[in-house]
């Protein structure tokens, strides 16, 4: 059987990592995120990485033409066609969405997270990472071991305004992404707890048609 390929979608801060990495640990599925790879691309001080920087610490997106060949690239690896995929924060703009459907690649579903602004905030607030192993925490919601808590650093994106800025800009292209993957989009209620989200999330894509958009 073919292997699954998802999109996640939803504004900043609703879950999209963190559900992922529910899904790649029970179902194995290679994790592809737009911001982890620009962040590696950034650390390792590529040219890449040196353009998006900017864009990037101020809460805005990088440009279509980077980050569309990053993820084909990726996703063209052979254990995405051996294992399938979960695309997280791609496409994020209409240019990118046609892209995506120009380069022949199927998808079987959009998983859309749907947030509150004010719980974005909150969750952005309280979000930790851990330069050392890239695990992802909250300091209420899912709080890290107290031997680690020295070492989490807070993402500079995750500053008040810049959270706003980046919850505006998933506004205003959330239009874009329905009109080319609508057909498939399955909608998630990410303002439940973690572990009730994973849930809605396996109870719906349970159902999920083999047909690929
Ligand atoms: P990216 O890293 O993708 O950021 P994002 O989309 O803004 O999403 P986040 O990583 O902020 O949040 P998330 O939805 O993964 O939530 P998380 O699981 O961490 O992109 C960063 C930047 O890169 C962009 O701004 C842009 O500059 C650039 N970029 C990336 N892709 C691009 C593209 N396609 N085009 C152009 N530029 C691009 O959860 C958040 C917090 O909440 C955590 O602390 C978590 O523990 C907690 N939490 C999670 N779920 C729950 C829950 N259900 N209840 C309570 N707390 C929860």
């Amino acid at each position: 059987m073919a292997p699954l390929m998802l999109m996640i979608a939803g504004p900043p801060g609703s879950g999209k990592g963190t559900l992922c990495d529910n899904i790649v640990r029970d179902y194995g599925l290679v994790h592809i995120s737009g911001g982890d790879l620009l962040r590696e691309q950034i650390k390792a001080g590529t040219a890449l990485g040196n353009e998006a920087k900017g864009y990037m610490a101020r809460g805005a997106l990088v440009p279509d033409d980077l980050v569309i060949r990053m993820i084909l690239d990726r996703l063209r690896q052979p254990d995405v066609t051996k294992r399938g995929a979960l695309l997280d924060g791609f496409p994020r703009t209409g240019v990118q969405a046609e892209a995506l459907k120009k380069s022949g690649i199927k998808f079987n579903a959009m998983i859309v997270l749907e947030v509150s602004d004010a719980a974005l905030m909150e969750r952005s607030a309280g979000r930790r990472l851990d330069p050392t192993t890239g695990a992802i925490y909250h300091l209420k919601f899912k709080p890290p071991p107290k031997e680690i808590l020295s070492r989490l650093v807070i993402r500079p994106d995750d500053e008040p305004a810049k959270q706003r800025a980046r919850i505006k800009i998933y506004n205003e292209s959330k239009d874009a992404l329905l009109k080319a993957y609508g057909a498939i989009a399955i909608s998630v209620n990410a303002e439940q707890p973690i572990a009730a989200v994973y849930a809605e999330y396996q109870q719906k894509v349970k159902g999920l048609s083999k047909s690929k958009l």
